[in-house]
């Protein structure tokens, strides 16, 4: 570069720049990185008894747990020994500036069997409990799930002390038939029936078995990983103290037992104080009409006596009860979350809404088919994932504006539906639940303040009620039958974001669609170039990327 004169100056400068740019852009290159590869295999399996061809991956159901720390760089290299297609999503971990590493299916094209796809992800700026899961199909139904835990950096405080240790539980409810013949029962134009059983870890009733010290204290990073039902969690003769939702640190409440909705993820403590024994770890079925339980083991080191007698019962009480603590959660204002400035530091409940989304989902029948509509759309996958085709900028794939933005009381019809938004936009959404059951929505990308829930119609009066001040920060809200829940979603990340149901039958029959935040800048500082080793299918097969030959 000794020579860069004028125009050559300039070119060089230029050259340079951009070359910093392609280094600094997918990764930050002061964070560490850490490097998994997956393989992605059939196995047997007999969750509940019956023996099953399960999801492995490399070897393990539940698979393998990530444990990373804010700001680090993952690099996960997946390699597809099934025989379909698939692809493997992050519930809850953010992926700034990065929809291109999301996998699901409007950001990615599938990994075709015997073929593998690496993921970049840089878990910026977030702390928190979550997990992954295959995204294709019902493969979630057959396990390819795990842990996703994101610690805090050393220098930021954690608002209660190390536990003895971090124990991860999957829990969910189960079906014993094949993901294929799931899917064809909904392909076919029919609900699920009713799940088999409950599992905690991959396990049926007393599979699964967590040590504990008597005297010490340990943390407990739930997910309820289900396909249809909500779970309500606890263990026997123990309480729960609640310490973080989704990656965001909460008043310390005391709790019996709670509900965790499907796609949703908590900690808790729990101190081992209890006469030096075994007790129940229970998860049982939510808002159904029958009750499915399961149960695994506490055993303390010291133990005199293994379980015994009936598990403990759960909450007899529904929504009201539910509504109440869901209601309690709340944020920790003076506790740090992936920043060492406390969480209350943001000011959530002064900024100024520019927008309102009402969004109502209801069972419709289309072409004699069970479907399920958001705002009277049922989303329909295209030929071409929708980043892709935004991306070549391929028409005809989806329309912006192609659902809209409340409630219309029309019919509902089948459509590639895609909103848009504003990047740094301000929104407040409000999910509406019409339904007897339910609800459990999810924003990929995203951390919203559920600022408010209620039973019955939403109004703007509604809005008399809102907690603008200490609202739990999370990515996937309940809504209870008949009854709304209201959220305040700052736009500050680009990019094409699924917003589903985290029930993965409603999902699959049309309760999703994609949100795309879109920035005029084009620039590296919004949203990272398509990543060199995207791959292409549908209409973008044989569309050549810009930095392909770098
Ligand atoms: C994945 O596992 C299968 C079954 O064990 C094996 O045949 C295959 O070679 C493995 N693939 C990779 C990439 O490790
Ligand atoms: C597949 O894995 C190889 C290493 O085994 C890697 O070099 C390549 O980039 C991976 N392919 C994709 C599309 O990520
Ligand atoms: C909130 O967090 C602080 C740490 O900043 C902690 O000392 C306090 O106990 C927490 N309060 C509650 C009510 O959870």
């Amino acid at each position: 570069m000794g020579d860069c004169r004028g125009d050559r100056l300039r070119a060089c400068c230029f050259i340079t720049i951009l070359v910093m740019l392609l280094v600094c852009c997918c990764t930050n290159g002061e964070d560490p990185y850490r490097f998994y590869t997956w393989n992605v295999t059939y196995g047997d399996i007999y969750p509940l008894g019956v023996k099953q061809q399960v999801i492995l991956i490399n070897g393990q159901f539940p698979g393998p747990q990530i444990e990373t720390v804010t700001n680090e760089n993952l690099i996960i290299n997946v390699f597809n020994s099934l025989d379909q297609p698939f692809l493997i999503s992050w519930n809850g971990v953010q992926q700034r500036r990065n929809s291109w590493q999301d996998g699901v299916y409007g950001t990615n094209c599938p990994i075709p069997p015997g073929r593998n796809f690496t993921y970049t992800l840089q878990v910026k700026d977030q702390i928190g409990s979550y997990f992954y899961f295959p995204s294709l199909a019902l493969h979630k139904a057959a396990g390819g799930y795990g842990g996703f835990r994101i610690l805090s950096r050393s220098v930021v405080p954690v608002p209660f002390p190390p536990p003895a240790a971090d124990y991860t539980i999957l829990a969910g409810d189960w079906y014993n038939k094949n993901h294929n013949d799931l899917k064809a029962i909904l392909d076919s134009g029919h609900d699920l029936p009713f799940p088999d059983g409950l599992i905690i870890n991959g396990r049926g009733a007393n599979g699964y078995t967590f040590t504990v010290d008597q005297g010490k204290t340990y943390r407990f990073r739930i997910s309820n990983v289900g396909i249809t039902t909500s779970i309500n969690f606890r263990i026997q003769g123990h309480k729960l103290l609640l310490v973080e939702v989704e990656g965001t640190h909460t008043l310390q409440n005391t709790y019996d037992s709670l509900d965790i909705h499907l796609g949703q993820s908590l900690s808790v403590l729990v101190t081992a104080d209890q006469p030096a024994r075994d007790y129940y770890i229970v998860a049982s079925t939510r808002f159904t009409s029958q009750v499915l339980a399961t149960t695994a083991i506490l055993h303390y080191s010291n133990s005199a006596a293994a379980v015994s007698g009936p598990p403990p019962g759960g909450p007899t009480t529904q929504i009201d009860w539910s509504l109440e603590q869901a209601r309690s959660i709340r944020l920790n204002l003076t506790a740090s979350a992936a920043r060492p400035n406390p969480q209350g530091s943001y000011h959530y409940g002064l900024v100024k809404t520019t927008r309102t989304i009402r969004l109502a989902s209801s069972a419709a029948v289309i072409n004699g088919k069970q479907r399920y509509d958001v705002n009277g759309v049922s989303f329909i996958p295209a030929d071409t994932p929708l980043k892709l085709a935004d991306y070549f900028k391929i028409s005809g794939v989806f329309s912006l504006g192609s659902i809209p933005d409340a409630p219309t009381g029309g019919g509902a019809y089948l459509k590639t539906s895609v909103m848009a938004a504003d990047y740094r936009g301000y929104v407040e959404i409000v999910f509406e639940n019409p339904e007897d059951t339910v609800q459990s929505w999810h924003i990929d990308g995203y951390s919203f303040f559920v600022v408010g829930m209620d039973r019955g119609q939403w109004t703007p009066a509604s809005r008399l009620g809102y907690n603008l001040r200490d609202a739990i920060a999370r990515c996937t809200v309940q809504v209870y039958p008949k009854s709304w829940s209201a959220v305040y979603i700052a736009l500050d990340n680009v990019g094409m974001w699924n917003v589903r149901s985290e029930n993965w039958v409603r999902q699959y029959l049309g309760q999703q669609f994609y949100l795309r935040i879109f920035s005029t800048a084009n620039s590296w500082r919004d949203e990272y170039p398509i990543p060199r080793n995207a791959l292409v299918c549908g209409q973008a097969l044989g569309r050549r990327k810009p930095n392909e030959n770098l």
